[in-house]
């Protein structure tokens, strides 16, 4: 996996099976603040579905962000969680590292768990009930099991009344997807002139 400085000095990689670089180049960290917490508004007590954990950047922020959070996070790639170990990053992400290693991290302030497998299969064996959900899978071509109607149904069930969802894309074909299943969708932050990202709400 080929390690990648992006211009808000953070790092990322690029995965050469899916030829997409984990974030984008404009600059990693940034895009999980402004595309992710802040649209957001993660708060304290917040109950947190990350889907695509990747190099973990979105719960990193939200880590940063509040404290008294539970996160649990899907993947299926047990290589980028070994490749996130070389980062240096912070104290925060040394919670990530070993989120990423033992897949369960709790301590006073964070209860974190990560999930292996097809996000599109373990989705359906939660029981929690979310406030918040970072959608982040790679693009719709590459990725097209992530981007469903099926698959946003999974997750709409899986959101309390109010929840709010973010994902990157604005595409229209997901954002149909999404309105097909019960959400009120709009258009998120768009970062450094890039094209907007996407809020999708379930009404209370
Ligand atoms: C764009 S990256 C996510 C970046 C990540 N949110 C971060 O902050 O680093 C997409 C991630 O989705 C994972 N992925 C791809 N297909 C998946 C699937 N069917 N189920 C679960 N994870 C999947 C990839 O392994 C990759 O880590």
């Amino acid at each position: 996996m080929k390690l990648m400085k992006t211009k808000d000095d953070s790092y990322t990689f690029f995965n050469e099976k899916y030829q997409e670089a984990y974030h984008s180049l404009t600059g990693a960290i940034e895009e999980a603040k402004k595309k992710y917490i802040e649209p957001l508004e993660v708060k304290e007590g917040d109950v947190i579905l990350d889907i695509c954990f990747g190099l973990g950047y979105n719960t990193f922020a939200a880590v940063e962000h509040t404290k008294n959070i539970k996160v649990i996070g899907l993947e299926i790639d047990e290589e980028i969680l070994k490749d996130l170990q070389e980062l240096q990053i912070n104290e925060k992400y040394e919670i990530i590292k070993q989120l990423a290693k033992e897949k369960r991290y709790k301590d006073k302030d964070y209860d974190l768990t990560l999930i292996m497998g097809p996000a599109q299969e373990t989705i359906k064996t939660l029981q929690e009930q979310f406030d918040i959900v970072f959608l982040d899978p790679f693009s719709p071509r590459k990725n097209p099991e992530l981007w469903t109607k099926e698959f946003f149904q999974d997750i709409f069930q899986r959101m309390k009344p109010g929840a709010k969802l973010a994902t990157y894309s604005c595409a229209r074909a997901i954002r149909e997807n999404l309105r097909a299943v019960g959400f009120i969708v709009k258009d998120g932050p768009s970062v450094k002139r890039r094209g907007p990202s996407t809020n999708a709400l379930k009404s209370l």
